[in-house]
């Protein structure tokens, strides 16, 4: 962790890992984050995903689901209930980097999904994965919450081509991924939904350096940085950035004293925001394909089910 730290510090610009968002005060903030009004992604998601997934499981009849970075069980449960109606799957594979958020998720479904067997595997999706369950065909693989948009290009294609090396011919993968504006989604929508007019996405942003200053004895002063967040139209993303609003000096462990300009920003986190031509490529390159892309009535955001093209041998 203070590896990463001295890396994202000493470059330029500088940036921090988002990794470090996720505490227990920081998933909470999340959470919070996914039911405000501005934030129009999860509820979008969650309504595309209500509308297309019985008929896109009923064609599919998957034995099981891998949801990637098990986010939150209300949408893991539009995607198990749908398996049940079918009569379709009995596994269920949630993978995430923290094993405890899995242990509580797993749990819970147990819980609620008595003839389900829940296999937690603990992956980071940066890394191949290494499952230790074998998967039934076809499974149906799912990266949901715009997910993938957190990483740049070139990280996407990686991600998804790790995603691509487990997938058998006959399985498949459901991905909701956040579009560009255009006539239903202006630019300024889009930005509020990454700073709301209550602050909470500031707060989520500024907890990064809570962390940092608990976890790796930073001694980041909070209020002289302010959370921004803006869309590049160029790039296709929106940036989320701390400002420092006056010059400080900061201790990092193991770095000395690094020190930001009044004015100056660390990015903390990206969205890639995708259009047709660019999410074909970034699938093509990690060998899958788009068999099915449905958007909400404006245009906001897109649930795809992409399909494996031939591996290179
Ligand atoms: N992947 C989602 C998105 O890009 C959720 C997310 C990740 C997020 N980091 C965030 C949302 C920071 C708000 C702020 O929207």
């Amino acid at each position: 962790m203070l590896d990463e730290v001295r890396w994202g510090l000493s470059r330029d610009p500088k940036e921090l890992s988002p990794k470090f968002f996720y505490d227990t005060r920081g998933s909470r903030l999340f959470e919070e984050i996914t039911e405000l009004d501005e934030y129009y992604l999860t509820r979008t998601e969650r309504s595309l995903l209500r509308r297309w997934m019985p008929g896109w499981i009923g064609d599919l009849q998957p034995h099981a689901l891998v949801e990637l970075g098990a986010g939150s069980a209300s949408k893991t449960r539009i995607l198990l209930d749908a398996m049940r109606a079918q009569d379709a799957g009995t596994l269920f594979v949630p993978l995430d980097v923290s094993e405890e958020f899995l242990h509580d998720a797993a749990e819970r479904l147990r819980g609620e999904y008595p003839d389900l067997t829940v296999r937690p595997e603990v992956a980071d999706l940066t890394h191949p994965l290494e499952m230790s369950t074998e998967l039934p065909s076809p499974s149906l693989f799912a990266l949901l919450g715009s997910t993938l948009g957190n990483f740049d290009e070139a990280a996407a294609v990686r991600l998804l081509s790790h995603v691509r090396a487990t997938m058998g011919s006959a399985d498949a993968l459901v991905l909701g991924a956040d579009l560009r504006p255009g006539p239903g989604k202006s630019q300024a929508q889009l930005e509020a939904a990454y700073d709301d007019a209550a602050g909470v996405t500031a707060r989520f942003n500024l907890n990064i350096l809570r962390v940092l200053n608990r976890e790796v004895g930073t001694d980041f002063p909070l209020d002289a940085f302010r959370h921004d967040a803006f869309y590049d139209p160029e790039e296709g993303r929106i940036e989320m950035h701390l400002v420092a609003s006056r010059a400080v000096s900061v201790r990092v462990p193991g770095l000395g004293p690094v020190s930001v300009d009044e004015g100056e920003s660390i990015r903390t986190e990206i969205s890639c925001k995708y259009d047709r031509p660019t999410l074909d490529r970034i699938l093509d390159g990690a060998r899958l394909r788009v068999a099915r892309w449905e958007e909400d009535d404006v245009g906001r955001y897109a649930l795809v089910l992409a399909r494996p093209l031939p591996l290179d041998v």
